[in-house]
Order: structure tokens, then C-alpha cells, then sequence
């Protein structure tokens, strides 16, 4: 369910390199930038093994007058939008949205704390230089697993000094949720962009010191699960279609290039337009998605397709789309 109508061709000017995985791309769209909210993103279309598909990555710091900057890490496995990107050479010719907005940035809170995990710093640059420059009390945390996960890091430096603090869990330094909440005003606003599981902590960790859920607003990428990925079945009786995973490969895609209309959105298991019934079950679900709640996630009989997956087997499955709704 995306929307086509206002797509433009663009040209990449320059890339940039922060360590071997992650690259910052400056891409000037034809007719020239728009401006826009913190937390906004483009869509690119990238090519996955000679497919058109479209990914979405959030745009990095404040408007600039003539480019777009996204920052990516290249993912393995990926599902081929990273790699495709990083192979660009400046000059490339490019097809992408002007910037639309699903994790705005609400002004107005006593203090902000902006929390960070890995490529997850992209829209939150913006919402710290923004809330920066109104005076805002606020303060960012960046974790990541390893050095070299770490973007930005110069930029987000210059811009934020030590309203940053920065966290490597190879270092022995691994962010404390519960300890940076507790000591954050109750009435200030969480903000929260990385990955899921990550995500989960810190829902965990403001349930576990009584702060209410609703302070908090967030975006999620790249959705690790708990078991590697492996192939697996989709069978659906009502089509008479029968695909197979692989890894590397979401369900979503899978089902999409075997012809299978599912409606989806935001394909990084938030929204949750693209959950299915499960109809059976052989061996089990790696729920991936922060859509469905812990019960749901228990009683298996939904399953986000963007992003979680059967392992040890394969899944029976109706879609929520009907051609004659
Ligand atoms: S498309 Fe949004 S949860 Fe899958």
C-alpha cells in the first residue's frame, strides 16, 4: 500500500563512509529539496535481484538547501536494499519520495530524553539539533554493540557536545535503561529509534519503574529475531499458493513475488497492516514485529509478514486481503 504519486528521479552527489558498514549518502532530488520535520523519511526504489522494490530510510539532520542525507548500514543477511545502496557510485540516478513523516516530533515537554540503538540515531539527530536550537532540556543516549555501529558519531558531537553520552557494549559499556529513566524528570518525553528487541527493554524497563507507556513514542528497524534465519513453507489453501522463504528473504517479499496481494505499510512489523492468520503451525514463530501484543505473540495465530518468521518448518496461512472487499 504505498503511495506512487509523488515519486521524482534524483541523483546521489556524495557518499561518505563512517567505519567499514555504514555510509551516508547526499541525494539531490530533481526540482530541489523540500523542507521537513525531524523524524521524516524518503522512499528509494532499489533493485533486489533485478526486482523493483521500495525501502524507506529516515533523513539525517536538519534540511539542507539542495540534498537529502540518509545514512545506511549495510546488513547481513540483508534483504538487499543496503547492499544495493552501498554498491552506488555519486552520479548514480536514483527514484524517490519527497519526505513523509511517521515518527513526528511533539514540542512542548519539560525535558526530552532521545534514545538510540545502532543506524537508529538517523531521525534523532534531527529531533536533538531541532529541540536544541528552542532551548529544549535534552538528552541523547547512543548505544551500539560495536564500535563500528556507531554513525555520526563526529557530527553528533559537534552538534550536541555533552548533551550526548555514547555507549559500546564491546567495551564493556552497555547502556542501563532502567538507571537513565530513573533518573529522568516522570513528565518529560522518551524518544526511541533502534532496534526491537531493544525497544522491548525499554518498554520493560519503564513498566518495571511504574512510568506510563504513553511518554513514549518510537520507531523500530531491522528487527533481529530470536533464532537465525532459516527457509521455511507458506501455504495457503484458499489461493492454492505454496512458497518458500528464504533467508535473507520476509514473508512479505515472498509472498508479494508469488503474486499474493497483502496489504502492509510501514514493512518493519510496526503498523501491523500485513499480519496474517495462522491457520498451523509446524515448529514455531520468531515474532519479530512490535505490533502484536505478548499474549498474541503466545497464542500464534497472527503473524506480522514483513518481518517475523516460521523456523524448524512452515506456517498455513489466510490472508487478510479479499479481492472482493
Ligand atoms: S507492514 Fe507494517 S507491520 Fe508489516
Amino acid at each position: 500500500m504505498h503511495d506512487h504519486n509523488d515519486w521524482m528521479d534524483a541523483e546521489l552527489i556524495v557518499t561518505r563512509d563512517y567505519g567499514p558498514d555504514i555510509r551516508l549518502f547526499e541525494i539531490a532530488p530533481a526540482g530541489g529539496v523540500v523542507t521537513y520535520e525531524p523524524g521524516s523519511h524518503i522512499n528509494i526504489t532499489v533493485d533486489i535481484g533485478g526486482q523493483a522494490d521500495v525501502r524507506s530510510y529516515s533523513l539525517v539532520g536538519l534540511p539542507r538547501r539542495s540534498v537529502y542525507r540518509i545514512a545506511v548500514r549495510r546488513v547481513q543477511p540483508s534483504r538487499g536494499g543496503s547492499a544495493w545502496l552501498h554498491n552506488l557510485l555519486p552520479g548514480a540516478k536514483l527514484r524517490i519520495t519527497s519526505p513523509r513523516n511517521h515518527f513526528p516530533l511533539q514540542h512542548g515537554a519539560s525535558s526530552y530524553l532521545l534514545i538510540a540503538g545502532g543506524i537508529g540515531i538517523t531521525p534523532l539527530l534531527g529531533m536533538a539539533q531541532a529541540l536544541q536550537q528552542r532551548g529544549a532540556d535534552i538528552r541523547l543516549l547512543y548505544a551500539a554493540r560495536r564500535r563500528r555501529d556507531l554513525a555520526l558519531a563526529p557530527e553528533i558531537e559537534a552538534a550536541l557536545g555533552e548533551r550526548v553520552s555514547f555507549f559500546i557494549s564491546e567495551d564493556g559499556n552497555r547502556l542501563d535503561l532502567q538507571a537513565a529513566l530513573s533518573g529522568f524528570p516522570a513528565d518529560g518525553d522518551i524518544y526511541f529509534c533502534g532496534p526491537a528487541r531493544m525497544l522491548q527493554g525499554l518498554r520493560e524497563a519503564m513498566a518495571a519503574l511504574g512510568r506510563p507507556q504513553g511518554s513514549l513514542r518510537f520507531e523500530t528497524f531491522g528487527s533481529g529475531g530470536l533464532q537465525p534465519e532459516e527457509s521455511f513453507w507458506v501455504r495457503i489453501p484458499r489461493l492454492g499458493v505454496e512458497v518458500t522463504v528464504p533467508p535473507g528473504c520476509s514473508m512479505l517479499d515472498a509472498l508479494e513475488t508469488a503474486g499474493v496481494e497483502v496489504m502492509s505499510e510501514c514493512r518493519r512489523g510496526e503498523c501491523g497492516l500485513c499480519t496474517v492468520d495462522v491457520m498451523a503451525l509446524e515448529g514455531a514463530i520468531d515474532h519479530r514485529d512490535v505490533f502484536l501484543s505478548d499474549h498474541q505473540k503466545r497464542e500464534n495465530s497472527r503473524i506480522c509478514a514483513c518481518v517475523s518468521r516460521a523456523v524448524h518448518g512452515g506456517l498455513v496461512i489466510d490472508t487478510a486481503w479479499r479481492a472482493d472487499q
